[in-house]
C-alpha cells in the first residue's frame, strides 16, 4: 500500500489537517459509538457497558440526539437504518416520513403554476408524517435486548435535567431564531426568553422530556396516538397542515432488502428505495472499478475525472429513475448491475469532461450539514448505521406546543413539480411526484462494508444531494487509498450531481496541478467552497480494533470502551 500516491496523500492530508483531523478520533475492542454530539455518542457506549448491543446503543443515541442535536436529531422527522447482525445478515429499514393522505402532485404550486419554495420548505404542510419513533422501537424490539425504558432513560434526563449548551449550538440557535419567530413554542425552546442563549446555559427541554416519558411509557401509541399526537394534529388544525390522527395512526415502517454490491473484494451494503444513496454508490463504484485508483493516486486529476464522470451519469439515473418503491417501477437491478454500469460508462473520454444536459436547470444547496449520521458497533460485530432528518437544519422550524420537537420539512424532497429544482437542486419527474401515503425520494446512504463476512466500514452522512458522493469518497479513501479512518473522512471532498453541471470541491481538494488539468480536460465549472461537504462519523475496523471517528467539519464525538 505504501506506494507514491499513497504518500503522496498522506503528506497532503498530514500538512493540511493536522489541525484537524486526528482530534476525535477512538478505538475500542468492546464497541464504539460517533455520532454529531459528544453526549450522545457517551450514551451509546454507557448502553453498551449496561451490557447492550449496537441496536440498543443505536436507538439510545437515536434518541438522544433528539435532545441533544436538535436541528437534525429527532422524534419528529424520519431516516434509514443499515443494521448487519452477528450471523453476518444485513437488514435495512426505512423509517422516512410519508405523504399525509390529503397530500396531492400540485400541492406546492402556486397560482402562476411555480413551486413555492416557502410553503414546501417552511410551513405546516412541509411536514410528513414522522417516522422516527416507529422505526427506533421497531428495530429495538426486533433486533434489541434491553429494555424500551432502559434505553430511553438518557435522552429523557438530558431532556430534562438539560446540558450545557457548546459554542456551536448557542451560535446555531442564535442564527435560526429570527427564522422561528412566528412559532411562539419554538422561541420558547430556542431563545432564552426571547434573548440569546450563551455556551455554557444549562439548556432543559420540559416538553419534550414528557413526549419521550410518553414513548416510553407507551411504546409507538404514546407518540402515534394520544396526547403527542393531539397536540401535533392541533398545530396541524392551527396552521393549515395536513397531517391527521390517521396518518399517524397509520404509519408503518418498512424492512426492505439491501442494496448489496461488490467492489474488489468487499460487499457493499447499503439502502434501497426510497433512497436514492445506496443504488447510487453501488452503481458508481460499478462504474470505476476497472480502473485501477490505487495508482492513479488520491486528488490527480485522472482520478476526480472518472469520479466526476461517475457521478454526472449516476446521478442522471437518480432523476429519471428514483422514487418510492411501492409507488413506482424502480429499476434497481439495472442500476446496481455491473454490465449496466459498465456501459453507462463506456462513452466515458480520459481526456475530456462530457456535457451534462440543459445545464444550468438547478441551483446550487446553501451550506449545510442538518441531517445527522451516526454509526455504532459492538464487540459481537454487530453495526447500525443510521441516518435521520428533519430535511433542512431545524426542519419547517415549527415545535408542536406542548410537545417540545420540531417537525420536519421533508415533503421538499418530493418533486414538487417536473424540472424543477429541490432545495439541493436535484431534479425528479413522475417516479417522485407527491402522492398520498408516498414517501419521498432520499439521498441519505447509511452503508456497511464487509470482507467475508465480517464488518469493516459503517459509514453515512448528511448533505443532502452530497451525501451520497460523501459515503462513495469514505469508500474509496479506505478501500483504494488505503487511509485510516481519520484521514478517509478528514480528506477534503468533491461533488457532482449531473445537473446543475458544476463540480463543486473543499479546499485542497486535488494535488497540485491536478485543478488545471481538469479545467483543461472540460471541467471549466469548478466552484470552490468551504470545507463542509458532509459530516461522516464513521467507523472502521482494521486488524480486529475497530476505530470510530467524528468528522472534523463539525462539533460531533467519538467515544469507545
Ligand atoms: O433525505 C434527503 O436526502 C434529505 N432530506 C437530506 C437532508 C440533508 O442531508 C440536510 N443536510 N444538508
Amino acid at each position: 500500500m505504501l506506494n507514491r500516491s499513497y504518500l503522496t496523500c498522506l503528506l497532503v492530508l498530514t500538512l493540511v489537517f493536522s489541525p484537524l483531523s486526528f482530534a476525535n478520533t477512538v478505538s475500542g475492542s468492546n464497541g464504539v459509538v460517533t455520532s454529531r454530539s459528544q453526549l450522545a455518542s457517551d450514551v451509546g457506549v454507557e448502553i453498551l457497558q449496561q451490557g447492550g448491543n449496537a441496536i440498543d446503543a443505536a436507538v439510545a443515541v437515536g434518541f438522544a440526539l433528539a435532545v441533544t442535536h436538535p436541528s437534525a436529531g429527532n422524534i419528529g422527522g424520519g431516516g434509514f437504518m443499515v443494521i448487519k447482525l452477528d450471523d453476518g445478515t444485513v437488514v435495512t429499514q426505512d423509517h422516512r416520513e410519508k405523504a399525509p393522505g390529503a397530500a396531492f402532485p400540485d400541492m406546492f404550486l402556486d397560482a402562476t403554476g411555480d413551486v413555492d419554495r416557502r410553503k414546501s420548505l417552511y410551513s405546516a404542510q412541509a411536514a410528513g408524517v414522522p417516522g422516527s419513533v416507529a422505526g427506533m422501537l421497531d428495530a429495538l424490539q426486533r433486533y434489541g435486548s434491553m429494555s424500551r425504558q432502559a434505553v430511553m432513560a438518557p435522552a429523557i434526563r438530558l431532556a430534562e435535567q438539560g446540558f450545557p449548551l457548546t459554542p456551536d449550538m448557542a451560535g446555531d440557535f442564535a442564527r435560526v431564531a429570527d427564522s422561528m419567530s412566528g412559532y411562539p413554542a419554538s422561541t420558547a425552546i430556542f431563545t432564552n426568553n426571547g434573548q440569546p442563549w450563551q455556551a455554557g446555559d444549562i439548556w432543559v427541554q420540559s416538553d419534550l422530556a414528557e413526549s419521550l416519558k410518553r414513548i416510553s411509557e407507551q411504546g409507538k401509541d404514546g407518540f402515534y396516538r394520544g396526547r403527542t399526537a393531539d397536540l401535533l394534529v392541533a398545530e396541524m388544525r392551527r396552521l393549515g397542515g395536513m397531517i391527521t390522527h390517521e396518518d399517524l395512526q397509520a404509519y408503518d415502517v418498512k424492512w426492505r432488502e439491501a442494496i448489496s454490491g461488490s467492489y474488489r473484494g468487499y460487499d457493499i451494503w447499503s439502502m434501497p428505495p426510497p433512497s436514492s444513496g445506496g443504488a447510487l454508490v453501488v452503481q458508481m463504484l460499478n462504474m470505476l472499478e476497472p480502473y485501477d485508483l490505487e495508482a492513479l493516486g488520491w486528488g490527480t486529476a485522472n482520478t476526480i475525472h472518472l469520479m466526476v464522470e461517475a457521478q454526472r451519469r449516476a446521478y442522471a439515473d437518480r432523476a429519471e429513475h428514483m422514487g418510492d418503491p411501492d409507488f413506482y417501477p424502480v429499476p434497481l437491478a439495472m442500476l446496481t448491475d455491473k454490465d449496466y454500469a459498465r456501459e453507462r460508462f463506456s462513452d466515458f473520454n480520459p481526456e475530456q469532461a462530457s456535457d451534462s444536459e440543459d445545464i444550468g436547470a438547478g441551483t446550487w444547496p446553501a451550506e449545510s450539514t442538518e441531517t445527522t449520521h451516526y454509526s455504532v458497533m459492538d464487540k459481537d460485530g454487530i453495526a447500525v448505521s443510521v441516518t435521520t432528518t428533519l430535511n433542512l437544519g431545524y426542519g419547517n422550524r415549527i415545535v408542536v406546543p406542548g410537545a417540545g420537537f420540531l417537525l420536519n420539512n421533508e415533503m421538499d424532497d418530493f418533486s414538487a413539480k417536473p424540472g424543477a429544482p429541490n432545495a439541493y437542486g436535484l431534479l425528479g419527474d413522475e417516479a417522485n411526484k407527491i402522492e398520498a401515503g408516498k414517501r419521498m425520494l432520499s439521498s441519505m446512504t447509511p452503508t456497511i462494508v464487509t470482507r467475508d463476512g465480517e464488518t469493516v466500514l459503517v459509514t453515512g452522512s448528511p448533505g443532502g444531494s452530497t451525501i451520497i458522493n460523501t459515503v462513495f469518497q469514505v469508500i474509496l479513501n479506505t478501500l483504494d487509498h488505503g487511509m485510516n479512518i481519520d484521514q478517509a473522512v478528514a480528506a477534503p471532498r468533491i461533488h457532482h450531481q449531473w445537473q446543475p453541471d458544476i463540480v463543486r470541491y473543499e479546499p485542497d481538494a486535488f494535488v497540485e496541478g491536478a485543478l488545471e488539468t481538469l479545467e483543461r480536460m472540460g471541467h471549466t465549472e469548478m466552484r470552490p467552497g468551504g470545507y463542509g461537504i458532509g459530516d461522516a462519523n464513521s467507523i472502521l475496523v482494521r486488524d480486529g480494533v475497530m476505530h470510530a471517528t467524528s468528522d472534523p467539519r463539525n462539533d460531533g464525538g467519538a467515544a469507545a470502551y
